[in-house]
């Protein structure tokens, strides 16, 4: 018999997860199927028991439910530190987060080690929360800097216990890049085509920069990092860990990380 998995969020319409794991399924000739689900957060637990009970191997879970999943679903370690959780693995009926080690995957893949590093982060959302508790669980020293500056101060309270982290405000930003070796942007801008934060002058060759956005997959951040000569890492190969170690949970398998990146880039 199939078994299912899936996706729930709000929204849900232009998730690559679906592409992803079903590509990965075929390859690996496993008779599963994953689907999308547009699930409201009054229907959270509904959906969630009712996947259960329907024999789900099991779910990811996005945005805006990842908090508040683990009020009823019991939490692993990274996901209770971090206050948020990506994946339900119904054989443990636990959740699991996979966004914070599918970060450092990214840029470990990319030659980028991150411990004793200064490490910018951009943001200070649910993005920002499970890549700096990443990043300070493998050594690197953090600055979160974020518009609404004391959203950063707050984040990294809540992180200290994990490293060493600060948080301020995006004033000075030039500066405060200059110091970094790795940038990540974790805010929304980015979106837009023509927006950034950060531009090629404020860059240099030694530094990566890694955008969490995938659509467009070369932002404008990415752009004006290449021109500066720095390592460069796009949201989609964020995108294609996360996912393949969510996948890795549910089945005991390691899914070909090359068919399942081929086909969100396709897909994008
Ligand atoms: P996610 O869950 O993807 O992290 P989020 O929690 O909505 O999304 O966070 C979005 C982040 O993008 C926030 O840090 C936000 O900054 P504020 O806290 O000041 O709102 C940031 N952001 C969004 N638009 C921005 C802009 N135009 N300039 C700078 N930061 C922006």
């Amino acid at each position: 018999m199939t078994t299912l998995y899936g996706v729930i969020g709000d929204p849900i319409a232009h998730s690559l997860s679906p592409i992803m794991h079903n590509a990965a399924f075929k390859a690996l000739n496993m008779d599963c199927y994953y689907g999308a689900f547009h699930v409201k957060g009054r229907y959270l637990y509904e959906a969630v028991n009712g996947a259960r009970a329907l024999g789900f191997g099991g779910l990811n879970v996005t945005v805006p439910h990842k908090e508040v999943i683990i009020r009823f679903v019991p939490a692993d370690e990274t996901s209770h530190d971090i206050g948020a959780a990506n994946t339900i693995d119904f054989k443990t009926n636990r959740a699991y987060n996979t966004d914070a080690p599918g970060a450092i995957a990214s840029l470990k893949d990319n030659g980028v080690d991150v411990k004793g590093k200064n490490v910018l982060v951009l943001g200070a959302g649910g993005a920002a929360r499970a890549v700096t508790y990443g990043l300070l669980e493998n050594g690197a020293a953090v600055t979160i800097a974020n518009r609404t500056a004391p959203k950063a101060a707050d984040l990294a309270a809540y992180m200290r216990e994990y490293g060493d982290v600060f948080g301020t405000s995006m004033d000075n930003l030039k500066e405060k890049v200059a110091i970094a070796d790795v940038i990540v942007n974790t805010t929304t801008v980015g979106l837009d085509e023509n927006e950034t934060l950060v531009t090629a002058d404020m860059l240099n060759r030694k530094q990566a920069v890694f955008d969490l956005v995938y659509r467009p997959v070369e932002t404008k951040l990415l752009r004006e990092a290449k021109r500066a000569g720095a390592t460069t890492i796009d949201g989609i190969t964020m995108l294609v860990r996360q996912g393949a170690l969510s996948f890795e949970i549910w089945t005991g398998e390691r899914p070909p990380l090359d068919v399942m990146e081929r086909s969100a880039r396709d897909a994008v």
